[in-house]
């Protein structure tokens, strides 16, 4: 089989769908990989690693990709590269399909066989195929250095000659993967942690790294988690008691990170203007949802806004694209032991098991129609 590793389109992406260590195990299972030239090297990948592994270096993607058997992507691709693929092709990327009707609309007429590794089941098995864990990881540790590069203060206690500088104060809202990952990170620099969700299970997991758990209402609490381990939209009441406890809690703190996240939904927004004008000058926010619509009231996409009181609301997008690297050797991994299971070993073949709980989870179009249940009943928090 022919497989196609394009260059990214989107601006700001720097990642690749492969690393070169991925690319090798594909030719290895006997897969002839086709990379487009400089498609690694936002990631520091030169064409010539993909070559030393056995890949293939093309400067007309558009030629692969008419004849291309398997197409890996990070984003979407773009309409052209749809309608220039040929027609029962398979496709592996993060198609933000719960959020694109017209994309997958797109796919399904061309008749590609596009699995959405966005949709990816949450079940233990599923684990190291997940896309949305491997690069939430890396968002929720490079959220923290970003934080640290703009506060002004240093994050761990420090006993000087001088006298002695105080440990900062973290507070992480919404304790999934990237939050977990901010909590350990910012222990780690030595930083004095709490953190909230609205998930009762992550009162233990805060508390295993060394975090202090904010409650808002354990009664309300009790059913915010969705079969599938994902939060669910909270009522009203939920909203004006969180802000009232999270109001008196952040005039205290010095960074917040928040990555509260409603799959299919605007992310909710947690940190209010009234909240931050209660913070002090310096005080650094990161709204790692931004690209979701913003926990936090006046954040911008890719850019670092000043408030009137002098916090600065960092709002850089597509995180894991600032880590590229680690996010692409991570993402590649994640396609490659989705895969590994259907490959017909040293055929270079994919034999799929259509009833496999994660092929049917993630694939979003087959045979010219929209084929994925979460995508037709639109039920999109579950
Ligand atoms: P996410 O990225 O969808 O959301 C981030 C966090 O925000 C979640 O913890 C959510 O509960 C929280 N949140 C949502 N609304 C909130 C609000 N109003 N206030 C405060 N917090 C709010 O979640 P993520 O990171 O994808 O993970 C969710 C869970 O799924 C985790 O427990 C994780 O361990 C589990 N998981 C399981 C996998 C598997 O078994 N294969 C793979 C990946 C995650």
């Amino acid at each position: 089989m022919k497989v196609a590793i394009p260059k990214e389109t989107v601006n700001g992406e720097f990642r690749v769908s492969a690393s070169p260590e991925v690319v090798g195990k594909l030719v290895g299972l006997g897969f002839d990989v086709f990379i487009e030239e400089g498609a690694g090297l936002g990631a520091s990948f030169a064409d010539g690693a993909y070559k030393d592994v056995g890949a293939k270096i093309s400067n007309n993607m558009e030629a692969v990709l008419k004849s291309a058997d398997m197409v890996w992507k990070i984003n979407a691709p773009t309409p052209k590269q749809i309608n220039g693929m040929k027609k029962g092709a398979i496709l592996l990327a993060n198609l933000d399909s719960l959020n694109n009707k017209k994309g997958n609309q797109a796919l399904a007429k061309a008749e590609i066989i596009a699995f959405g590794m966005e949709l990816m089941p949450r079940i233990s098995r599923a684990q190291s195929m997940d896309i949305l864990s491997s690069q939430a990881n890396l968002a929720g540790y490079k959220a923290v250095l970003d934080a640290a590069n703009e506060y002004g203060c240093a994050l761990p206690m420090m006993m000087t000659a001088a006298g002695t500088v105080p440990p900062a104060k973290v507070f992480i809202m919404g304790v999934g993967v990237a939050g977990l990952q901010a909590i350990a990170t910012a222990k780690r620099l030595g930083a004095v942690v709490t953190a909230t969700d609205v998930r009762p299970a992550t009162r233990e997991q805060v508390e295993s790294l060394g975090g202090k758990f904010l409650t808002v209402d354990e009664e309300m609490e009790k059913g915010a988690e969705t079969d599938t381990g994902y939060a669910k939209e909270m009522p009203q009441e939920y909203f004006v008691k969180q802000k009232q406890i999270v109001a008196e809690h952040v005039k205290k703190q010095n960074i917040v990170i928040t990555t509260a996240l409603i799959p299919g939904r605007p992310a909710p927004v947690l940190m209010t203007k009234e909240m931050i004008s209660t913070m002090q000058p310096g005080s650094v926010i990161v709204d790692l949802a931004v690209d979701a619509g913003g926990n936090v009231e006046g954040s911008k996409s890719g850019e670092i806004v000043v408030s009137s009181n002098g916090v600065k609301i960092v709002g850089h997008t597509n995180l894991p694209s600032r880590i590229a690297e680690s996010a692409s050797s991570l993402f590649g991994r994640n396609l490659l032991n989705f895969i590994k299971p259907m490959v017909d070993n040293d055929k270079g073949s994919l034999n799929f098991d259509w009833e496999d709980e994660t092929v049917l989870g993630t694939l979003v179009s087959r045979d010219g129609k929209v084929v994925n249940e979460r995508l037709q009943s639109k039920k999109k928090g579950s």
